[in-house]
């Protein structure tokens, strides 16, 4: 998911000037990355400017600026206000309420950090899940005065869900409450109660406050009774996630294949996991292809290891077909390969999801088409409970079925956020519509193989004397396309072609009479007649199919089902007024009465083909003309 984070990246400008020479002097210390989540006024951007503070990342001008502005709002006292220095964007101070996410940069004597500040409102699921993403720990902000709310839970409930490994529960604003330890008590077995019922293990609370610098860098003499270590200090010792990754069985996805003479052959990539050594016996997948690693080569050399991390090149003993997307591990512990897949969904567009439709999904280093099933269930992040869901939209979080067009190297999003995490992007719009975690696969699949078959579809084709095709008619309800198809297909046979014609109307009595005309509907209808048509191209026939088929998406799709060439997509350009007018069936006017719904030009969108081999326009010439036409354009 490391790619949505980029794209929202944005690092304060009074930050920026001086990173540079900021990395440099902290280049050797780890790096801790952590999310603070909380409600509006929970304290969250006085806590962050308060370790930006303590830890010296304010440079003096910005300092005397913060103080000139907090006298202006009229603070008290010698106290900076810090949320003054986090919300600096005017925007969102005037707004009253942090959006996006924002990331920043302190370090301490120890540890550098990065810290996503996501906004505690409601609707921006996606921001926190893109803060999320990448953490090591969420640091749960809770007001002291109010103690556990509908928005903790719900970011709980997130941080779990993206699988973060450390959890500090701050009640904060301590001081507001005389630093009363039954209350804190009170608050952290109330937590403790909820965190368990959504299968969290492990939590570490402690009593803070950020404004008044209580327990953060330094125990608090206001809270004697508090025996757990400072924040700071728990952000400097907590284990880092790529130490527990090291742990981990190795795993390296390959992101390229380094080549750059006939003598050097290597395998370039960052180790999701695990520790490798020159001499291991690894496995290749989803070949399942055996080797061992003969070298490491790494910008400083060869290396006698390489850890969970580290981005380095693997040359194997032996020439082993390996590409972009596969999958090194060791050969007794390798990952698991699949196609179908129950998953976990962040919805992140205003787009709705499009059960059936195909999307991108990009998962660790591969890219690979695949479709959702209608959501199982979705889950209301403020009561965690389940309801019944036909689509999901924006912000919404749901269970589905995956289903990728071939076969992936994958782990579970819980034992490895790189193999199991993945992006969803629109093949149209090529934006990120969504992120997703891989549960575990679906064993219908693996069960089911192909069986190889003696007599090929270039024997089918060659004992019809043809060359196999798919004549893809789309157009208009009304436009002309079973009319012209029909004609065309006459034509064919009297040339001897061996053909068939797939229709709508038809194919709906049967194969597709459980469908009606959603748009969820109306994909279905369109995947399986392109999964008909491919069999009996494969049985060498020239098919002909005359559907509606409103959706570029889905045309694409039957498109790439085809061998190259063999998809001719045919425009039946009739425009809707005309369509209308001659109303054949009588369906508009039922569709204008409100009698028939989703009815494609009037309450269901037509998408027309921006590049069809043949653009018909029947305004321009009659249906045996438009046949005449076709042929031409088929048998030059
Ligand atoms: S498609 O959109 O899924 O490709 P298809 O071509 O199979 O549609 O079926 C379209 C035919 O179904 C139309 O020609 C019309 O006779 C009939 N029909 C019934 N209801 C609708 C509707 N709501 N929208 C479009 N066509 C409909």
């Amino acid at each position: 998911m490391s790619e949505i984070q980029e794209s929202s990246y944005k690092v304060d400008s009074l930050i920026a000037q001086d990173i540079d020479a900021y990395l440099v002097k902290h280049q050797h210390k780890s790096l801790l990355r952590f999310i603070t989540c909380g409600s509006v006024d929970d304290g969250k951007s006085t806590l962050i400017g308060r370790l930006l503070y303590d830890s010296k990342m304010i440079f003096e001008d910005q300092l005397a600026a913060l103080e000139a502005d907090s006298k202006k709002v009229g603070t008290q006292g010698q106290n900076i206000d810090f949320a003054l220095l986090v919300d600096g964007l005017a925007a969102e101070r005037e707004q009253g309420i942090t959006i996006d996410v924002a990331y920043r940069f302190f370090a301490t004597e120890k540890r550098k950090f990065i810290v996503a500040d996501t906004p505690g409102h409601e609707q921006y699921t996606r921001n926190m899940v893109t803060g999320a993403s990448t953490a090591d720990l969420a640091v749960i902000l809770i007001d002291a005065r109010k103690g556990v709310l509908t928005q903790t839970r719900r970011h709980s409930y997130l941080a779990h869900l993206i699988g973060i490994r450390h959890i500090v529960l701050a009640v904060n604003k301590m001081d507001l409450i005389g630093y009363d330890q039954d209350k804190y008590d009170a608050i952290v077995a109330e937590y403790r109660k909820f965190a368990a019922s959504i299968g969290i293990k492990q939590f570490t609370p402690m009593p803070i406050s950020g404004y008044m610098g209580d327990n953060i860098t330094t125990r608090s003499e206001n809270t004697p009774w508090y025996t757990g270590v400072p924040l700071v200090e728990f952000l400097e010792t907590v284990e880092l996630d790529v130490t527990a990754d090291q742990a981990k069985p190795f795993r390296l996805p390959v992101q390229w294949v380094n080549r750059p003479n006939l003598d050097f052959r290597g395998f370039a990539g960052q180790l999701a996991s695990g520790v490798v050594k020159p001499g291991d016996e690894v496995r290749l997948l989803p070949s399942g292809k055996t080797s061992k690693i003969t070298r490491i080569v790494s910008f400083d050399g060869d290396l006698d290891q390489a850890v969970a991390g580290q981005s380095v090149t693997l040359c194997f003993a032996d020439e082993i077909d390996c590409s972009r997307g596969d999958v090194i591990t060791p050969a007794d512990a390798p990952v698991q390969v699949a196609d179908q897949f129950e998953a976990t969904i962040v919805w992140m567009s205003d787009e709705a999801m499009t059960p059936g439709r195909a999307y991108w999904i990009k998962l660790g280093t591969q890219t690979v088409s695949a479709s959702f099933q209608a959501p199982k269930y979705q889950v209301n992040v403020n009561t965690l409970e389940h309801a019944a869901a036909k689509t999901l939209e924006l912000n919404s979080i749901g269970v589905t079925t995956l289903i990728t067009d071939r076969s992936i190297p994958f782990e579970p999003y819980e034992q490895n956020r790189e193999l199991g995490g993945f992006i969803i992007i629109d093949k149209m719009t090529n934006a990120t519509v969504g992120a997703g975690m891989l549960n575990f696969s679906l064993r219908r699949s693996q069960n089911v193989h192909w069986q190889p078959l003696d007599v090929s579809r270039e024997t089918h084709a060659n004992l019809k004397n043809q060359k196999p095709a798919v004549l893809w008619f789309t157009g208009f309800s009304g436009a002309g396309k079973s009319t012209i198809a029909n004609l065309v297909e006459k034509r064919l046979v009297r040339m001897n072609r061996h053909t068939f014609l797939l229709d709508g109307d038809n194919v709906r009595h049967g194969l597709n009479k459980d469908l009606g005309f959603t748009e969820a509907d109306r994909i279905e209808n369109i995947r399986r007649v392109g999964e008909v048509a491919k069999l009996m191209t494969d049985a060498g026939l020239i098919v002909i199919t005359a559907f509606i088929s409103p959706f570029r998406s889905e045309r694409e799709m039957v498109r790439k089902m085809m061998a190259p060439g063999e998809f001719i997509e045919i425009f039946i350009d009739t425009a809707l007024v005309e369509a209308e007018r001659r109303d054949v069936k009588g369906l508009y006017k039922k569709a204008r009465s409100g009698e028939l719904k989703n009815f494609t030009g009037i309450d269901s969108p037509y998408e027309a083909p921006e590049d069809p081999e043949i653009h018909i326009n029947t305004a321009k010439m009659t249906p045996e003309q438009a046949a005449d036409l076709i042929i031409e354009r088929l048998i030059p």
